[in-house]
């Protein structure tokens, strides 16, 4: 297994819409045990492939030792998808790819969800709350949107100057970070 560089907001490949597997090799198996050994080196609790540059509809989640979470199996989803969703709650979110960046994001509460796992076998789960929480987050992420997308403009705008600093490379974090392409950079 192999730690990925991670891609931030400063990277144009988090705005790119993911596509779906049409099945599973190994190279397939490959990228989502290497993605969950780098989301938990960066201490996250969900991955999107976008995330790690890699345009395929694949995420990984791991809420082991979050409170009422321990029991959980990590999860590697490909082609995750809601079908069903009910309610509606409000919590604090945060992003790899959008270090030191948090808010409060409203989403429904209760989903259905579809996806295959790794041997490609189709799956259902009925989840709610953190977990569903997390799967909203990084199913996001393979559409291209990011959390801070559901903030009203006003918080958007404070948010400003933090994200000019991410896109030029300033992301004082433990985990590694692709490169920041030089057209990211801007000079002011
Ligand atoms: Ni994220």
């Amino acid at each position: 297994m192999a730690i990925l560089p991670i891609y931030t907001y400063a990277h144009g490949v988090l705005r790119k819409k993911a596509r779906p597997f049409k099945g599973v090799n190994d190279a397939v198996a490959r990228l989502g045990h290497d993605m969950m050994e780098t989301m938990h080196r960066a201490n996250g609790i969900g991955l999107a492939a976008n995330q790690v540059g890699v345009t395929k509809r694949i995420i990984t989640v791991d809420l082991t030792g979050s409170e009422g979470f321990d029991d959980f199996s990590p999860l590697i989803m490909l082609n995750p998808e809601v079908t069903d969703e009910e309610g509606s709650w409000a919590i604090e979110e945060g992003c790899l790819s959008l270090p030191e960046l948090r808010d409060e994001v409203e989403r429904p509460e209760r989903l259905r969800v579809t996806y295959r796992d790794l041997n490609f076998d189709p799956k259902v789960m009925e989840v709610e709350g953190m977990l569903g929480r997390v799967i909203l987050h990084e199913i996001d992420h393979l559409n291209g949107v990011l959390f801070i997308d559901h903030l009203n403009l006003i918080k958007r705008r404070l948010l400003r100057g933090r994200l000019n600093k991410i896109k030029s490379g300033d992301v004082p974090v433990e985990y590694e970070i692709a490169p920041v392409p030089a057209s990211s950079v801007t000079t002011a």
